[in-house]
């Protein structure tokens, strides 16, 4: 790692720098006693085993007072729009690399990691590919991964390698595009050749409305990510991208979301956080949620002031236009002080399940809690139904010892247990014995209104 001459190195500088490094080597940092609270949004995460990382745009980079906060608060940048495929090919075969190397340059030489975004998108295509279809496309698009990963290999951490696939609404399915129309195969290609081109680069699907756990979205990307997993296809991690009241708010089952996907066998990142007007509670919230799930490696915020944001007029950074820290700073940099560091293999949340909510029917999520040495919580919180009977199955030898908030009734082999509503609210409870099996958890089996 190169440090410039500039910087000085504190001893909360030598840690950060350390983390950082050892983040570049794959490693989850432990910290051994106890850390001191980190003054900055960068060595604070660091201290937790993640990233806090802001979108920069080298048009700002001359900017001393937007460049003070950069190299002070965080220790990852995201090239807002400067890898995308019009800057970076915007003549077929002709690559122009100015404005992201300048970001990479500026990272490396203040120890932050870079997050290459982006490879393939049908957004910000440069024209002479817009007119394209077919084989022919699909090879550009091909030969735009190859080349623009091969000449950033070794300097990008991680790879929006596919961003915006999947279409908004109620399908689950992928959104139209000139890509799309290649082949449904376009998004595993572009894994591959990604892969191929830089093999040390962990590659990412980037998306957003893909927060809540129940939309039909989340659940296609899901799917998907399973469907590579189970198939080789090489993706190491999902970006959720949180843009906040910019269409969706903040769901309270983020955090199962966060967890459903990391149980897949993928790092999780919230990539372009923003939230409009900078809520203390949602920012706060946000970075508990990563917290909580051991693979979420970090949080990168899409702009450093409100004045440098895609939509200044809604405030949603931590900054304000002036660069002074906002109260939504100092939440989120309390959260990160307060949270936990997860140890060197602590194993994944388990899934929750999500019973898909047919018309007149309702919905059933199940959020993982506390964790004894021989028996676990898990919560259910039911939506579209004021009355409902929840089916919840379990794995024998594993037995359900207590329940709360709810009227269990049980089938012959103890197994699948019946709960209804009983006017105690939306969210139940039970506590597993594990009895041996420390691996199963409950399936959700259906969800009936009524
Ligand atoms: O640089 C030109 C400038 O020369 C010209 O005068 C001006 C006139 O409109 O346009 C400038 O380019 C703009 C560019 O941002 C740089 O400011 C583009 O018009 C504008 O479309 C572009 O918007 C970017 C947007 O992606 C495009 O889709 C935003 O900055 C960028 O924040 C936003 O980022 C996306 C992520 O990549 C993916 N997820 C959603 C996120 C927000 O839309």
């Amino acid at each position: 790692m190169t440090v410039n001459a500039k910087t000085r190195v504190t001893p909360r500088r030598a840690l950060l720098l350390g983390a950082v490094a050892a983040l570049a080597a794959g490693m989850v940092v432990g910290v051994t006693g106890a850390a001191q609270a980190g003054t900055t949004l960068g060595a604070s995460a660091a201290e937790k085993g993640r990233f806090f990382g802001t979108a920069v745009a080298a048009g700002r980079l001359g900017d001393s007072a937007y460049t003070t906060i950069l190299n002070r608060e965080f220790n990852q940048v995201t090239p807002e729009n400067e890898m995308k495929t019009d800057a970076t090919e915007p003549q077929q075969n002709q690559f122009s690399y100015g404005n992201a190397d300048r970001i990479v340059a500026h990272a490396r030489a203040n120890g932050m990691q870079v997050r290459g975004h982006t490879l393939a998108w049908h957004a910000q295509q440069p024209s002479w590919m817009q007119g394209m279809s077919g084989s022919t496309l699909r090879n550009a698009m091909l030969n735009h991964v190859t080349q623009v990963a091969t000449h950033f290999r070794g300097q990008v951490a991680w790879w929006d390698v596919v961003n915006e696939a999947f279409a908004d609404g109620g399908g689950g399915g992928r959104r139209d595009s000139n890509l799309q129309r290649t082949g449904n195969d376009w998004i595993e290609a572009a894994f591959r050749a990604a892969r191929a081109a830089d093999p040390n680069a962990q590659l990412c699907y980037n998306d957003y409305n893909t927060d809540n756990w129940t939309d039909a979205k989340t659940q296609g990307v899901y799917r998907m990510v399973q469907d590579f997993k189970q198939r080789g296809v090489p993706i190491d991690c999902v970006g959720f991208q949180s843009h906040f009241t910019g269409g969706s708010n903040y769901p309270s089952n983020y955090r199962t979301t966060l967890s459903s996907f990391a149980a897949l066998g993928v790092d999780v990142h919230i990539t372009e956080l923003d939230i409009r007007n900078a809520p203390v509670d949602a920012y706060r919230n946000v970075t508990n949620d990563c917290l909580a799930v051991a693979r979420c490696k970090g949080i990168t915020v899409w702009g450093i002031r409100d004045s440098d944001s895609w939509r200044s007029s809604e405030s949603p950074l931590l900054f304000n236009g002036s660069g002074q820290k906002k109260s939504a700073y100092d939440a989120v940099l309390a959260a990160l002080n307060n949270g936990t560091t997860p140890p060197t293999g602590t194993p994944t949340t388990p899934p929750p399940t999500t019973t898909p909510p047919p018309s007149g029917s309702c919905t059933a999520s199940a959020t993982p809690g506390q964790v004894w040495g021989d028996r676990y919580n898990t919560s259910v919180t039911v939506s579209g139904a004021s009355t409902w009977a929840v089916v919840v199955s379990i794995t024998s030898p594993q037995k359900i010892s207590s329940t709360w908030s709810g009227s269990p009734t049980w089938d012959g082999s103890g197994l699948v247990m019946t709960m209804r509503s009983n006017g105690s609210g939306d969210t139940f409870g039970f506590t597993t014995m594990m009895n041996g099996n420390s691996s199963a958890r409950p399936q959700i089996v259906s969800c009936t209104a009524g």
